[in-house]
């Protein structure tokens, strides 16, 4: 049982909904720890299949770190609350074999933004506001967000919005390739959902795959193209691809077993 979390499996889709909304579900400590239990869910519980993250209430995502918890703070613990972040909450979420989807309900501010850039894509809803405010209070993104807005929608929009700390709507959003879909905030769950449901009926070993391959499109300490050769090779050895090759010739829908 979480504190800070509600969360809902069904349909092997799990929904972890960020439950703080009086304080437009800021991630603090405790959310921290908690979002790093709930992803370990997503890695260890062969129940869940894809997950979806959301905030509670109608006004906020996330709208960022909780900035009480940075009063006391000097450079060593600064360092240390983003670095702790980084390797127990977002880097597991765009590392999960198993797919991760933001559904931004609202406010994704600051950590909120990073948060759903950590996932593997990200759905808003028509009233959603993206932003990246952390100059406002003299401070930068701390959970990957230089790196992760960048990557997203090029290096000129995002020096402009994180040196502006402009918020941008979910159309712009969308425009700019941050978010893939914008729905009524009424429809958001379950439009995310039925995307999951469709990724659900694919092969998971090459879901998983595609994940990693594209991840390392990032990094530029590893050879992406050789990486991409190598799980393509493994596919070759899964049962799923035996599965998948003779339903296809066979004229019948796949039914893959993540083998
Ligand atoms: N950390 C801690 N508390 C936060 C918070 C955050 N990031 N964002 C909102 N809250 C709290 C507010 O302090 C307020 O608490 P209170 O009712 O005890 O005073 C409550 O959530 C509601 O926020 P409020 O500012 O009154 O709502 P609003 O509708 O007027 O404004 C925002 C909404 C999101 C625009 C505004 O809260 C905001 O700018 N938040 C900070 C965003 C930010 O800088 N994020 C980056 C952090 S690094």
């Amino acid at each position: 049982m979480y504190q800070t979390l509600l969360t809902d499996l069904q349909e092997g889709i799990f929904t972890i909904t960020i439950n703080r909304p009086d304080k437009m579900n800021a991630l603090n400590k405790d959310v921290i720890n908690e979002l790093s239990a709930a992803i370990d869910e997503v890695y260890g519980n062969e129940e869940i299949k894809s997950a979806i993250i959301t905030g509670a209430g109608e006004k906020a995502f996330v709208a960022g770190a909780d900035i009480s918890e940075f009063v006391s703070l000097d450079n060593k613990g600064g360092a240390e609350l983003a670095q702790k972040g980084q390797d127990s909450v977002f880097n597991k979420i765009e590392n999960s074999a198993k797919p991760i989807v933001a559904a931004v309900n609202g406010f994704a501010l600051g950590g909120g933004c990073e948060l759903a850039m950590a996932c593997h894509f990200r759905v808003a809803s028509e009233g959603a506001k993206f932003g990246q405010p952390e100059v406002n209070l003299g401070l930068i993104p701390g959970y990957g967000g230089t790196q992760r807005l960048t990557q997203l929608i090029g290096k000129g929009k995002a020096m402009e919005l994180m040196m502006t700390g402009d918020m941008v709507g979910a159309d712009e959003a969308k425009s700019l390739g941050l978010v893939n879909h914008v729905f009524p905030a009424a429809e958001l769950v379950s439009k995310t959902r039925d995307i999951l449901k469709k990724v659900g009926t694919k092969a998971p070993l090459a879901v998983a795959k595609v994940i990693a391959c594209v991840n390392d499109a990032a990094k530029c300490d590893v050879n992406g193209f050789a990486n991409e050769v190598k799980r393509f090779g493994e596919c070759f050895d899964t049962e799923d691809k035996k599965e998948g090759t003779n339903a296809f010739l066979e004229k019948r829908k796949a039914i893959f077993k993540g083998k």
